[in-house]
């Protein structure tokens, strides 16, 4: 059963020592297996724009698509928190611009908050989405939608500049009102300090064991992304093969005339 109900349980939470569990989903088949866990948040993450649509990097992913995929979870998971990623260039342009796609991402898919990646550069941003009862999650660190100005999916806040400048777009995010930190890619000791210093929740992923929470992929996680091994990631299935092995037995049995059996048809 989800510990989390509402962002209030997010401090509680991190006040009562439980971690946080959360995992990304896409879809109303998943959600309803999630939805029978321990899983306390569901995060419709725009790495839906490389796992489930087959993109190079989430940079792709339309407020639409995040629409449809967080609505189908919604459907799947009608009790769960669920976060909705803000997809590249949808909080950029102005504010205005903003608070129009995330009232349609509240509206027309249930969730109960949204999540953006950046530092103090989205300050205004996460200021005027609170003030309009739009709970944010922020997410530092390694910046998925950043690729091409980080150069890569590469650890983030290895030098003393730049773990000075995450942990100072920590606070400035936490000061604006987001009610919790994804920290993506950044050195354990790092994560420690950003964690034992904010008052909100941070959920890690490749971001060590001190964070409040953790987060991971679905599709990486069930062994369902072939090829995707980074150290961080630890696969608690291969469906992947599960999956290859039944669809083979079906094909085989397809040949061999042995489905449809005599208690597969209709008399
Ligand atoms: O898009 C996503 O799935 C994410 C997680 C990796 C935190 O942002």
């Amino acid at each position: 059963m989800s510990s989390i109900k509402n962002i209030k349980d997010f401090a509680k939470m991190k006040q009562s020592g439980e971690p946080i569990t959360m995992i990304t989903c896409y879809d109303y088949a998943f959600a309803r297996v999630v939805s029978e866990t321990d899983t306390d948040v569901i995060l419709v993450g725009d790495s839906l724009g490389m796992v489930v649509a087959g993109f190079e990097t989430t940079i792709p992913v339309t407020l639409d698509q995040m629409i449809y995929h967080s609505s189908m979870v919604r459907r799947g998971a009608p009790q769960h928190f669920i976060v909705t990623d803000l997809p590249f260039m949808s909080y950029h342009v102005s504010i205005e611009d903003t608070m129009r796609n995330c009232g349609r991402i509240m509206k027309e898919c249930g969730a109960n908050a949204v999540k953006l990646e950046g530092g103090k550069d989205f300050v205004p941003v996460i200021e005027a989405l609170t003030r309009a009862s739009i709970p944010v999650m922020g997410h530092l660190g390694l910046t998925p939608q950043s690729v091409h100005k980080l150069g890569g999916y590469s650890v983030q806040g290895k030098d003393e500049e730049q773990r000075k400048i995450i942990m100072d777009d920590a606070l400035l995010l936490q000061k604006a009102g987001a009610f919790a930190l994804v920290l993506e890619m950044v050195p354990e000791q790092l994560a420690k300090e950003i964690t034992e210093t904010l008052d909100i929740p941070t959920i890690g992923i490749g971001a060590g064991r001190y964070c409040n929470g953790q987060v991971l992929v679905i599709n990486d996680m069930l062994g369902l992304n072939k090829g995707f091994n980074p150290k961080f990631l630890k696969r608690y299935a291969d469906l992947y093969a599960t999956s290859m092995q039944a669809i083979q037995n079906y094909c085989k049995e397809v040949k061999e005339h042995v489905f449809p059996a005599e208690s597969n048809v209709f008399k």
